[in-house]
């Protein structure tokens, strides 16, 4: 499904990846972890093609990214959804129309054009939006404004709009960064059922230790841009968490 090779990236000189190996089943959900600057978004980043390796191959379901190609990222990033620690939605939008917006990037070009102009969606299109809000559990929101929403509740629309693209990949970085605990616990049920399900590989960028033993069986560690650790999650000591993080105390009670 994911293939990354010899991934190298700087940032004004700065090594931000070194030498990144990974390779991610179809249907596989992985978590990744590391302190803040090791390189967790960028990695993220390099594999939805907005940013471009310095060095290394990226291969998706078997071709290799070519970053210098538009036409191509367009085409890959319909096969990729995003999810993110501020939900990214479109405020004083409804929930629905959010959803619906998912399904712009499957048209091709000029009925994109054409519908998100003229606000032009089939019943068809709405109907499926309709069905996704009720999957992750808020149809009865649909027609709220999303500003108006609790956080759980706005990032449940936006996982509806990401599935409205119909992802082969689902990427989350930091999904549950600004949530209370029992939200959180809520919204990793939910992607953990998308995965099982619906059979969609899903990386997540995950702080939370606990989270990450709950919900993975599978753990990438990042470290000063380098691989420190994959996994299993069982697997994942106290020995190796002080390492990558460097403090052991705190974390090794929070992850005990
Ligand atoms: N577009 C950019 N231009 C310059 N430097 C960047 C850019 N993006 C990231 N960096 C730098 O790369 C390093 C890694 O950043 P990244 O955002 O990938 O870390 P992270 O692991 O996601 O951290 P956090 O847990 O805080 O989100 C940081 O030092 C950051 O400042
Ligand atoms: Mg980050």
């Amino acid at each position: 499904m994911l293939k990354m090779e010899s991934i190298h990236k700087r940032f004004n000189g700065a090594e931000v990846l070194k030498n990144v190996d990974l390779k991610v089943k179809k249907g596989e959900a992985v978590a990744l972890i590391g302190p803040s600057g090791s390189g967790k978004t960028t990695l993220i980043r390099v594999i939805n093609g907005f940013v471009l390796p310095d060095n290394g191959r990226v291969v998706v379901r078997g071709k290799e990214i070519d970053y210098r190609k538009k036409d191509e990222l367009r085409q890959m990033r319909k096969r990729i959804g995003m999810i993110y620690q501020l939900f990214n939605l479109v405020d004083r939008t409804s929930a629905i129309d959010n959803v619906v917006s998912g399904a712009l990037g499957r048209m091709d070009r000029g009925f994109e054009l054409i519908s998100s102009t003229i606000g032009l969606f089939s019943t068809e299109v709405r109907e499926r939006a309709m069905e996704l809000l009720n999957f992750v559990g808020i149809e009865d929101k649909a027609f709220e404004r999303v500003d108006r929403l609790s956080g759980g509740q706005k990032q449940r629309v936006a996982i509806a709009r990401a599935l409205m693209q119909e992802p082969e990949i689902l990427l989350a970085d930091e999904p549950i960064a600004n949530l209370d605990p029992r939200t959180s616990q809520k919204i990793m049920e939910l992607l953990t059922k998308i995965n099982r399900e619906r059979g969609i590989t899903i990386i997540t960028v995950l702080h939370h230790l606990e989270s990450v033993r709950d919900h993975f069986h599978r753990v990438v560690a990042l470290k000063d841009g380098e691989i420190c650790f994959d996994g299993r999650t069982d697997c994942l000591t106290r020995e190796h968490i002080s390492s990558i993080y460097e403090f052991a105390g705190e974390y090794e009670c929070a992850a005990a």
